[in-house]
């Protein structure tokens, strides 16, 4: 028997700790969730990826009355950036979510679906996504990367 164990580094710093592009970046995130389409949840999540040309790209989630047939702001995001601008690698991705009337007290962390998409866009560009998730005590909590945030996973390297 042996045992293997995994750890994560989480820093969790302050909004005004953050360099100024982190900001912005949280700052986009917070904005998108206005144009979230959530009228079965009532959870508005935002998301803003930063590409490497410095553009920042938002998404929000798009739900439906076909429940699964809806879509999260972090594949939103990730899946437009990707059609508009294949070439430009994603850097980083913040994400924050307005429920009840104000941004959530707890962080908002991307679900399986979304963390499974930005491990294949960390392996597409062959570079980590560094990821900023925002609560409304101004925290900011980062992860350094997605496969950071999902040890053992699957990728490409197992379909050789
Ligand atoms: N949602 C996101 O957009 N991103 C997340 O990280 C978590 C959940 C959405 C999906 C659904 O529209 C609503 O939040 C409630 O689950």
């Amino acid at each position: 028997m042996k045992e293997i164990n995994l750890t994560t580094k989480i820093t969790v710093y302050s909004y005004e700790e953050c360099t100024e592009i982190e900001k912005k970046l949280i700052d986009a995130a917070k904005l998108a969730t206005s144009n979230a389409y959530a009228p079965y949840s009532h959870f508005h999540v935002g998301a803003a990826l930063l590409l490497e040309n410095g553009k920042i790209i938002t998404g929000n989630n798009q739900e439906n009355a076909a429940y699964p047939s809806g879509l999260c702001a972090e594949r939103t995001a990730v899946f437009y950036a990707n059609a508009q601008y294949p070439d430009q690698k994603i850097e980083a991705l913040a994400v924050a979510a307005f429920y009840n009337g104000e941004f959530t007290n707890d962080l908002i962390s991307p679900c399986g679906s979304c963390r499974q998409v930005l491990l294949e866009v960390e392996s597409r560009y062959n570079s980590s996504v560094k990821i900023l998730l925002y609560n409304k005590k101004d925290e900011v909590y980062v992860a350094e990367s997605m496969s950071s945030l999902m040890p053992l996973s699957f990728t490409k390297t197992a379909l050789v």
